[in-house]
């Protein structure tokens, strides 16, 4: 079915179209960074309201460059900001409502987990190989999951901060600008990662947990220690350029702690990475390699489609249509949690339809 996809759970609003086999039509992002960049983060209140200016001109473009109406709505429902996130569903319900179209609820992480196997190539998208190990890093969230027909289910995740926001701290520590991660990406390429040592703390249980948040205290004590705070990335000497490389290779050593052990417990036919840190290079090489050794398969979104989109929106709705997942436009409602079924379980439903 052609599907419409709404994005707004965060700072950026975003309207797709994909054909039935999830080819994109069009696609359109508008993104909020500039206006919340003075605040060092996102300011919901802001965000919300910038959403309902762009939405509507948004849906409008989308519509009139795809040439033939959508046959079904998909919106993201949570996890988010709930202002910014109900600006989205109520639009989309609305306009569901109003034309009699199948509406379906999305949840953002299933979002990014449908990234890796979508194309903006004019190509259909490709099938999630099941089952599929695959990790979500981005500023609000760093886990891994297990992707089947079924759905998603969530392996491990950070039990603090996100990898994203950990970046995001330490930029801001160095006076690097909000986000911080892609400054981080290019200047981490200057430096030396074994020059300066931090630490790679395990969570002591039985889980394959992740933390951050000794890692991103490290790194900050490290910043003021050299003399390095609010120092900008014009100004930023070899110290800060290998503090910088070695923080991102902490980072990354974090998130792929867990991967031998799920590769072994999961025997996966493909390993996947999604969200806004999966347009970090040394994260997208690390993982290529590790697959490598592995023998599986790795599927990486281009780097357009990393960060918060409508397209995997829109891609995820169709296959959460697929498995009978639809929502009623008049009940529809927003949550700011993300919420995962146990094994083989459907989500329980929010809006008491179907
Ligand atoms: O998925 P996303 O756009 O929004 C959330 O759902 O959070 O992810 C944004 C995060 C930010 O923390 C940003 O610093 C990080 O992704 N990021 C990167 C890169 N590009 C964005 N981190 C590392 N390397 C990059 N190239
Ligand atoms: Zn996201």
């Amino acid at each position: 079915m052609r599907t419409l996809g709404i994005e707004t759970s965060c700072d950026e609003t975003a309207v797709a179209l994909l054909d039935g086999d999830g080819c994109v039509v069009a696609d359109l992002l508008t993104s909020q960074v500039a206006r919340h960049a003075p605040y060092g983060g996102v300011v919901p209140e802001l965000a919300s309201r910038e959403h309902l200016r762009a939405l509507p001109w948004m849906v409008e473009r989308v519509l009139v460059e795809a040439g033939a109406p959508p046959e079904l709505v998909a919106v993201t429902g949570g996890p988010g900001l709930i202002g910014a996130l109900l600006v989205g569903v109520r639009f989309a319900a609305a306009f569901a409502w109003g034309r009699g179209l199948p509406l379906v609820a999305v949840d953002h992480l299933a979002g990014h987990l449908a990234s890796p196997f979508v194309r903006r190539d004019g190509s259909p998208a490709a099938p999630t190989p099941d089952p599929t190990l695959a990790l979500v890093a981005s500023g609000g969230h760093s886990a891994w999951y297990l992707v089947t027909a079924d759905g998603a289910r969530r392996l491990c995740r950070t039990r603090d901060d996100a990898a994203g926001e950990t970046l995001d701290k330490v930029a801001q520590a160095l006076g690097l600008g909000y986000p911080g991660g892609p400054v981080i990406d290019r200047l981490a390429r200057l430096g030396d990662p074994a020059a300066v040592e931090l630490p790679r703390p395990r969570i002591k249980d039985a889980s394959d947990d992740l933390s951050f948040s000794g890692l991103k205290s490290a790194a900050i004590r490290e910043v003021r220690r050299l003399g390095l705070a609010g120092t900008g990335k014009d100004g930023l000497p070899r110290a800060g350029l290998d503090l910088v490389a070695a923080l991102e290779a902490a980072v990354i050593d974090q998130l792929l702690a867990p991967l031998p052990r799920l590769l072994e417990r999961h025997r996966p036919a493909a390993i996947a990475v999604a969200g806004g840190v999966a347009a970090n290079t040394l994260l997208r090489t690390r993982i290529e390699a590790d697959g490598r050794e592995a023998g599986v398969p790795v599927a990486i979104p281009e780097r357009a489609l990393t960060t918060d989109n409508a397209v995997m929106i829109a891609r995820a709705g169709q296959l959460a249509a697929a498995r009978g997942e639809l929502s009623d436009p008049r009940r529809l409602d927003a949550w700011t949690r993300e919420v995962w079924q146990p094994p083989g379980m459907r989500r329980p439903r929010r809006d008491g339809f179907g």
